[in-house]
């Protein structure tokens, strides 16, 4: 089993994000990433549609193999997870918003989080900034229609600086420290953050933290790879592959698949 890869999947691109470190952490271990971008977004869809994507998603990872799943996507852990770890045997790994470094380190009292629908109005959303934002001034933001802009590859069109811009006023004008970033698509939106954010804001994602997560059970269940052999990646998308290969924007072939 040790050998068998990690699987990735996210409702379409966003997950290349969190796969580059895992990737990064554990450079001996196969990967295959699975993109659904003909279901994206997930973010508008129903908790029981989410769940069947990530069912769907899951059988196939298990279909070839995967020792681990990640669930490189906010929406499907949100929504998802606990179901997908009733019905199958093997580890999952989520990610959900990073609302906890956000709320403790945060001068100003005041944090913005930008996700999706489907993550902001989820129970283990709420569940979790309870528990830490208490005195703390959370702006919840949704990112309507990031997604679908990110999925056609232009990731510096007018259409997306312009709706960014109208997100993140709310939260200058509350004067936060940090952003959280609680969709795996978003990082690939830093250059307009950096761009229209006040200096100070820090922006943070879950990714660092998914990678350490998935070393850490891969070790507990001594299942990380012994080899130490040139790792192999597929990438597979239901949408476009050539828009995937850009925005991966590193020397690996996407594939297409039906699924
Ligand atoms: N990348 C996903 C997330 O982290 C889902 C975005 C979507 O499909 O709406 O939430």
């Amino acid at each position: 089993m040790n050998v068998q890869p990690i699987g990735i999947f996210d409702s379409g691109v966003g997950g290349i994000s969190i796969w580059r470190e895992i990737h990064l952490l554990l450079p001996n271990e196969h990967t295959i990433y699975l993109a659904d971008s003909k279901n994206a977004p997930y973010g508008n869809r129903s908790k029981s549609e989410i769940t069947e994507l990530s069912i769907k998603n899951t059988e196939l990872l298990i279909e070839k193999g995967c020792k681990l799943i990640v669930v490189a996507c906010n929406t499907a852990t949100t929504n998802a997870i606990k179901t997908l770890r009733e019905n199958y045997q093997i580890p999952f790994i989520g990610i959900e918003p990073a609302i906890k470094p956000a709320a403790l380190n945060t001068q100003t009292k005041a944090v913005g989080i930008l996700a999706t629908k489907g993550t902001l109005s989820s129970e283990l959303f709420h569940k979790t900034t309870d528990l830490y934002s208490s005195g703390i001034k959370v702006v919840e933001q949704v990112g309507e229609g990031l997604v679908e802009l990110i999925e056609s590859g232009d990731l510096n069109s007018k259409a997306l600086k312009t709706l960014l811009k109208n997100y993140l006023q709310p939260m200058i004008d509350s004067k936060i420290d940090y952003l959280v970033l609680g969709c795996t698509h978003y990082p690939f939106l830093m250059p307009l953050l950096l761009d229209i954010l006040p200096k100070h804001v820090k922006i943070i994602d879950s990714g660092e933290a998914v990678a350490r997560q998935t070393k850490a059970i891969l070790e507990k269940y001594n299942l990380l790879n012994p080899q130490k052999t040139i790792s192999k990646t597929q990438f597979y998308t239901n949408g476009n592959t050539e828009v995937m290969a850009i925005l991966l924007g590193e020397k690996f072939k996407v594939e297409y698949l039906t699924f």
